[in-house]
Formats: structure tokens, C-alpha cells, sequence
């Protein structure tokens, strides 16, 4: 479980985030969304241990702010928005740096398996910086696999707009990664932009603006036209596709709302 309590941010003297409640169960996706600057990454950052914070992040048994680094590597990894890698490694060496130390299970094993969990074994030889950006989006997301590889009850991915730069064919593959950990009993906890992707993947969403959590709950409480088109500032009309999936269309530049 995480639990989220009167979370308050504050960044360069700045409030980003303002007393937000939430509880996220394990064993399901949770997909978190809003505009540009609405707090997400701020909130993943805060969740992950990476800020200072105000209020309560209990994940699991730990008080983020209280927890070991090494406690907090064995119980989630997490996937920034972006990363950069400074050094002139291969693909397996950037996915080798995913796993623990202590971990004694086949470490070359994870790492081939996590290259073609996402498709990319074939390039572990390459140097990162040869990639594309899809595909270097999805080393790193192998890379954070890696850290956590067998899932389960008691393990966490925090995903920062994991889909963003991937077509549609990986896009379908990394949310069926998202939701096969979560099937393992793990819990999933991912920023995406693409309302109809998420209502794909999420069992729960988190729809925040200007710091604030305005809405959450399962999809079909979260995706409808006036809590969307006031959050997004943008005229959206939400519609039922077979067999009874939302879907998110913009209305036509110019069309009344
Ligand atoms: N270090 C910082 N100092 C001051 N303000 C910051 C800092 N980091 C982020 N912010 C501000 O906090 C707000 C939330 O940023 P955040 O990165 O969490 O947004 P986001 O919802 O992830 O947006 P996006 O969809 O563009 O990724 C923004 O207004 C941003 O400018
Ligand atoms: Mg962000």
C-alpha cells in the first residue's frame, strides 16, 4: 500500500504540491495525469525520495523520508522523466546498473531478460548513445525492471510518462509489462499524458492541476467531459467505444464546447 497524507512540496521557495491525500493499493496500475507543470513529476519525486516533503508517504512499512536507501532499492524502482547517461556505456551495462548490490540470483540472466521484456536483446552490445529515443526510453525502462525483476507483493514502479516517446506497438507493450507487474501483486504508479492509453491501463487514476489532486478514483469516475475540459483548460468529450472502454476525442479547433 501507499499512502499519502496532507503531502505538501515546496521547490526553489515555491509550494508545488498542496495538501494531498491519496491511497494507492498494491496489485493494480495507478495512473496519474494532468497538464504541463500540474505537479506529477514532483509527486513521483516525492513518492520516490528524491524531495523533501511535508506530510506523510508511507510505502509499505516505510516513511519515505525515514527509510535507508538500500530499503527503499529493494522496494521500487523508479523511471524519471528523463535520464541522462554521462558515460559511454552499452546497452547491458546501463541495465546492469538497475540491479542491486547483494543480489546473488543470476545477474546476466535479469539482464538479457529484462532487455527482452522490452524487445531490445539484441542491441545489448551498442552503446547507449546510438540509440533512438523509443529505444533508449526503453533500456532505462529495463533498467528499472532489473532493479526489481521478480515483483510480487511488497515491490513498487514509479513511472514517469513511461509510454511518451514509444509508438503504438511498444506503447501496448510497456502498459502490458505495467500491468503484469502488477498482477505479481506488485504496485504500479505511472504518469501518462494519453487519456485514451490510460484508460487502456489504469485501474485507478490520479488527475491533479496546479499541485492539487481534483480527481480519483476508477477510470469511469475520473474520464468525463466537464471534470476533463476544466482540468485540461480544453474542450474534450468523452465516449464509450466497444465494449464499453472510454475513449477521449479533442473537439475541432473552433468547435463550440
Ligand atoms: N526545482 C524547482 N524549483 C522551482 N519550481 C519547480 C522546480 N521543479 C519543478 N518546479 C515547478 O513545479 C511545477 C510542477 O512541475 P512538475 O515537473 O511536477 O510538472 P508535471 O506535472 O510533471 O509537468 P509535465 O507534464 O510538463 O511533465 C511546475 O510549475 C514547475 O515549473
Ligand atoms: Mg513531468
Amino acid at each position: 500500500m501507499l499512502t499519502i497524507e496532507n503531502l505538501t512540496v515546496d521547490l526553489g521557495g515555491q509550494n508545488i504540491l498542496h495538501d494531498l491525500n491519496m491511497a494507492v493499493p498494491a496489485g493494480q496500475v495507478s495512473v496519474i495525469l494532468g497538464p504541463n507543470g500540474s505537479g506529477k513529476s514532483t509527486l513521483l519525486r516525492a513518492i520516490a525520495g528524491e524531495l523533501p516533503y511535508g506530510g506523510s508517504i508511507r510505502l509499505e512499512q516505510h516513511e519515505i523520508r525515514a527509510a535507508k536507501a538500500w530499503e527503499l532499492a529493494a522496494l521500487r524502482g523508479v523511471l524519471p522523466q528523463s535520464t541522462a547517461v554521462a558515460f559511454p556505456f552499452t546497452v547491458a551495462e546501463v541495465v546492469r546498473l538497475g540491479l542491486r548490490a547483494g543480489v546473488n540470483a543470476d545477474q546476466a540472466g535479469i539482464v538479457h531478460a529484462a532487455l527482452a521484456e522490452v524487445r531490445m536483446q539484441d542491441f545489448a552490445d551498442r552503446p547507449v548513445q546510438d540509440l533512438s529515443g523509443g529505444q533508449m526510453a526503453r533500456v532505462h525502462l529495463a533498467r528499472v525492471r532489473a532493479q526489481i525483476w521478480h515483483g510480487g507483493p511488497g515491490t513498487w514502479l514509479f513511472l514517469d510518462e513511461p509510454v511518451a516517446s514509444l509508438d503504438i506497438g511498444h506503447q501496448l507493450e510497456v502498459m502490458q509489462i505495467m500491468r503484469a507487474f502488477a498482477q505479481t501483486g506488485g504496485g504500479v504508479v505511472a504518469v501518462m499524458h494519453d487519456l485514451n492509453l490510460s484508460t487502456m491501463v489504469a485501474d485507478r487514476m490520479i488527475l491533479m492541476k496546479q499541485g492539487k489532486i481534483v480527481a480519483q478514483g476508477a477510470p469511469g469516475q475520473v474520464m468525463h467531459d466537464r471534470i476533463l475540459t476544466e482540468v485540461y483548460d480544453c474542450p474534450v468529450r468523452v465516449a464509450q467505444a466497444p465494449p464499453d472502454r472510454a475513449w477521449v476525442l479533442p473537439q475541432a479547433f473552433g468547435a463550440a464546447s
